[in-house]
């Protein structure tokens, strides 16, 4: 079959299935398979696609008509302008947390301010998943020559840092960060001198039925890198109440959240983390979505 009439037909048939990026999605797939971008389509549209390469494409179709991710099926996602290996042991890198490693360096040069006799800034990234935010942290400054970081990750999950590792590597960023397998900051192996903690962990109301969440969307990621314990707030409540315990507090603390939970979450930081000014920003569809809290002092 030729190029043109199979990128039409592809889309109507995920149009059919109920797809509702159909478009996007035949662009990514065919692209993938064929190694070229969309413009190729349109301007060949006469070229023929080898039989192997249809019958791959094709099996790609008969995947995202159960509604599987595109990211799944290619394994790999685009985040921050970098390519990120995915599988089913980790969340797909979703566009609203792009906003943490901006504000991550944007706040970092405040502390650095603060401690200024310190050579390093040490970050940790709790429920690193695909490793996503530290390497992209860490790519962005590297190629911005900024901070002089040591860079922690750790997740609960072996399988997710397993993943996490390869694309510390693919990205080339494997000598610069320490992964350690943790719930949340319980690990005796973790540094103690962290000055920095990011985390986007599981905040998905669990059991609760929430009519802004899309369910099937989302059967194909792991549930626990989605979902949590008490309406979602267990595994924020736990980090804020273990950081309260710890004798080196960080400087920074971001935390991505539900839409929701901004006053819930004011509340545990007003209760153990008193000393933490609160900040609550919005993503680019001006939904609650991070908090930052920094040490007043900073
Ligand atoms: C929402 S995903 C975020 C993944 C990645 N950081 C991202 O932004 O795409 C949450 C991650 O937290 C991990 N996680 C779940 N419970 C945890 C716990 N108690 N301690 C550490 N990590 C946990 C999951 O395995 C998952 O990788």
């Amino acid at each position: 079959m030729n190029l043109g009439r199979l990128f039409t037909a592809s889309v109507k048939e995920l149009e059919l299935s109920g797809i509702l990026t159909a478009e996007i999605d035949v662009k990514l797939m065919l692209g993938d398979i064929l190694d070229k971008d969309s413009s190729f389509f349109f301007s060949h549209p006469e070229a023929l696609v080898s039989n192997p390469a249809y019958q791959r494409f094709r099996q790609m179709i008969r995947r995202r008509k159960t509604g599987e991710p595109v990211a799944y099926i290619l394994g790999w996602k685009e985040f921050y302008g970098m390519r990120f290996k995915v599988n089913k042991n980790v969340l797909i890198p979703r566009p609203e947390t792009e906003m943490m490693i901006d504000l991550a360096l944007d706040r970092i040069s405040n502390i650095e301010y603060g401690i200024r006799n310190k050579k390093q800034i040490s970050i940790l990234d709790i429920g690193t998943g695909s490793g996503c935010i530290i390497i992209s942290l860490l790519k962005n400054n590297i190629q911005y020559s900024k901070f002089n970081i040591l860079a922690f990750a750790s997740d609960i999950s072996e399988k997710a840092l397993k993943v996490a590792k390869i694309n510390a590597k693919s990205n080339e960023v494997d000598d610069l960060i320490k992964f350690y397998k943790s719930d949340l900051l319980s690990s005796d192996r973790l540094p103690k001198n962290i000055d920095v903690i990011l985390a986007n962990l599981p905040y998905g109301p669990r059991g609760v039925k929430n009519p802004r969440i899309n369910y099937h969307d989302l059967s194909f990621e792991p549930q626990n890198a989605l979902f949590a314990d008490k309406k979602g707030l267990d595994l924020i409540e736990k980090l804020i109440i273990q950081i309260s315990k710890r004798n080196y507090k960080p400087k920074l603390i971001l935390l991505e959240i539900f839409e929701d939970h901004p006053e819930p979450i004011k509340k545990l930081t007003e209760k153990y983390l008193p000393e933490y000014q609160f900040e609550l920003k919005q993503d680019y569809a001006n939904l609650n979505r991070l908090i930052i809290l920094s040490l007043s002092k900073i």
